[in-house]
């Protein structure tokens, strides 16, 4: 692009800033709830909504919740929820199988879901975590995360999720091959039209911490994800995973945390024009929340701006807890 501009006073860049009717026709780019996908957290029980303290207004939901949530995410127009279940400890295991249990909680909740909501996608997570009694999102072995042992969880996780009514897989566990692996299991298995939505520049960030209270893996972790999530002082890192992912089979790529890696944001849509989402984390949330209850922002604006900047920054869409409620003040409701 070669800007080319009057010199003052011919030009003026406050003209067309003057009204909001010029302001709206001349903005560059726009966020609708069609942007958004909305993560929500599954417990077990009826009627439950059990509050995340470090999540200001966000609930764990029992199945029967979940499926009303989804109604509202299509009645605000809202394309895709994301699932993440609060696992009880009794089902945690080293060898993670509840994982690939066709009856655990995020299975149950796909099918409620794609029975009483079949318009919204359903997008489900991959990653060993909410089953894992040593909190890591692959196996592990003496203290080490097994990468390519992982891999065949990690399919038959993904599996039971694409046969349960999964639209959209979200491998979120950063080991090395399981975008190919998953995608040949899928398509070997007839579902050929799954789409995968890889967590594909995944940073090893501070910013997680309240998603771990929410699923109950806080307690459970020991030591941290280095070893396979990124360093957040790499870029070009981050481009090689993303040509990588996409290689092997994936759809759609995510950056994640979102706020603090616009950057990366840009130079993954700059360089590959794939579909780029970002994932605006729990910390992130917790953080105009807090603000924002503390009257110290104003959390509405605060909101609305955080994710029009992601628009800006490349991202096609964003995956945020704010979804709903972003979706009513975009709506005037
Ligand atoms: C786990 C997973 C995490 C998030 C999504 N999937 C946490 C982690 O990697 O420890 C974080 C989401 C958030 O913070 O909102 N595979």
């Amino acid at each position: 692009m070669h800007p080319i501009h009057a010199p003052f006073p011919q030009g003026r860049f406050r003209r067309t800033r003057r009204t909001a009717a010029l302001r709206d026709l001349t903005q560059e780019t726009r966020l609708s709830p069609q942007d958004l996908i909305w993560p929500l957290f599954l417990r077990e029980g009826e009627a439950l909504r059990e509050p995340i303290a470090s999540m200001p207004g966000v609930n764990r939901l029992s199945l029967d919740l979940v499926v009303k949530a989804a109604a509202e995410a299509r009645d605000l127009g809202i394309p895709a929820i994301c699932l993440f279940p609060y696992t009880d400890p009794s089902l945690k295991t080293e060898d993670c199988r509840e994982a690939w249990n066709p009856d655990n909680l995020t299975n149950r909740a796909i099918r409620a879901i794609k029975a009483a909501v079949p318009e919204i996608a359903v997008m489900t997570d991959v990653a060993l975590d909410p089953y894992n009694s040593l909190g890591h999102d692959g196996l592990v072995r003496d203290g080490v995360i097994l990468n390519d042992e992982t891999l065949a969880a990690l399919v038959r996780q993904a599996l039971v999720q694409a046969e349960a009514g999964a639209d959209i897989i979200g491998p979120s566990d950063m080991m090395d091959g399981r975008i190919g692996a998953i995608r040949a299991a899928l398509e070997s298995a007839g579902h050929k039209d799954v789409a995968i939505l890889s967590y594909a520049a995944k940073y090893a960030s501070a910013f997680y911490g309240p998603f771990r209270d929410a699923v109950g893996a806080s307690g459970a972790l020991k030591g941290d994800k280095k070893t396979y999530q990124m360093n957040p002082g790499n870029r070009d890192e981050a481009l090689r995973l993303v040509a990588r992912d996409l290689a092997e089979g994936a759809d759609m790529v995510m950056v994640k945390p979102g706020m603090p890696y616009l950057d990366i944001c840009r130079r993954v849509k700059d360089t590959f024009g794939a579909p780029t989402f970002a994932y605006q984390v729990s910390g992130e949330y917790a953080m105009i929340k807090g603000a924002a209850l503390n009257g110290w922002i104003d959390g509405e604006k605060a909101m609305l701006e955080s994710l029009l900047c992601f628009k800006r920054a490349g991202c096609d869409g964003i995956l945020t807890y704010f979804a709903p409620d972003a979706a009513r003040a975009l709506q005037g409701l």
